[in-house]
């Protein structure tokens, strides 16, 4: 099997104020390993704060790490890359474009002609069930809206590695389950590779081939579990005596945790 990304030891430290003004270096990602195969769907589940997002940004391009060692496709991760493609935990959009332009965002870095890119937009706007708000501006939206359009925009431009940080948090939850079958749909034609977070035990076990589960920070992969259910997924298999049997497994990793990070939080709230 082929590894699209490999993260091996790598480290991401902040410099922050702390609340008396002093600065602090906040360790958050500390030897973190990770192997994402090609052509998987893997999500991340860890308790807030423990660094999730920071790793989607790196590499995705938009933040640093100062140790360790990223390949994507077996070379050193660069920073600038058409073949990757992020939704954000919050939209995103360009608010001077409207609907469809922003989903043609993608198309336009490509060279994609602009006939061709209004189709691709167009279909994929469909697909989020948004047609009729092709030539609205992202303020007339809702915030579920909102993040369909950052969604399709980022189905649109096909990314070979897609990177999606809590894309469906924002919606509700008949929509979400909508989503997710959907977002299914798309990837089991063309088995992109997908590194997809969320706070969703949920979530995670229907969509993925395999699920890490990180450490309160400073965040590292505890455990990566494998879940066997059979594909295409269907709503139906949640309710099945081995989605329950993945999900208590899960749920035993992720609880520990959970209560180090609320621990902490509430440690520093007393300080
Ligand atoms: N640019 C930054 N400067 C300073 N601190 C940062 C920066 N980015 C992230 N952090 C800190 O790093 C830690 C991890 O943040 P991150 O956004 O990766 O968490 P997360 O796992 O995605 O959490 P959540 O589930 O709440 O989205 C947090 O304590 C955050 O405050
Ligand atoms: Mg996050």
């Amino acid at each position: 099997m082929t590894i699209k990304v490999r993260a091996r030891q790598v480290n991401r430290a902040f410099q922050v104020k702390n609340d008396l003004g002093k600065k602090e270096i906040l360790t958050v990602l500390n030897h973190f390993d990770l192997d994402i195969q090609e052509g998987e769907f893997l999500s991340i589940l860890g308790p807030s704060g423990c660094g999730k997002s920071t790793f989607l940004n790196i590499l995705a391009g938009l933040d640093d790490y100062d140790q360790g060692d990223i390949r994507v496709d077996q070379e050193v991760l660069q920073k600038r890359s058409f073949d990757r493609g992020m939704v954000f935990q919050s939209y995103a959009l360009l608010p001077w474009r409207t609907v469809l332009e922003n989903l043609e965002i993608g198309l336009e870095i490509r060279r994609v002609r602009k006939k061709e890119r209004r189709e691709i937009a167009r279909r994929y706007l469909g697909l989020v069930g948004l047609s009729s708000f092709a030539n609205q501006y992202p303020h007339q939206l809702s915030g579920g809206m909102r993040q369909r359009v950052a969604i399709a925009r980022v189905l649109a431009y096909q990314p070979n590695l897609l990177l999606m940080d809590e894309p469906f948090a924002a919606l509700d939850a008949q929509t979400r389950e909508t989503m997710q079958i959907e977002l299914l749909r798309i990837w089991e034609a063309d088995k992109k590779t997908i590194l997809f977070v969320t706070h969703s035990i949920d979530e995670a076990i229907l969509l993925s081939d395999r699920v890490a589960i990180m450490t309160a920070r400073t965040g590292q992969v505890k455990e990566i579990i494998d879940i066997d259910l059979p594909r295409p997924r269907t709503e139906e298999i949640r309710s099945s005596v081995e989605f329950t049997r993945i999900r208590q497994n899960v749920w035993g990793l992720l609880k520990d945790e959970v209560l180090k990070a609320q621990n902490y939080a509430r440690d520093c709230a007393e300080l």
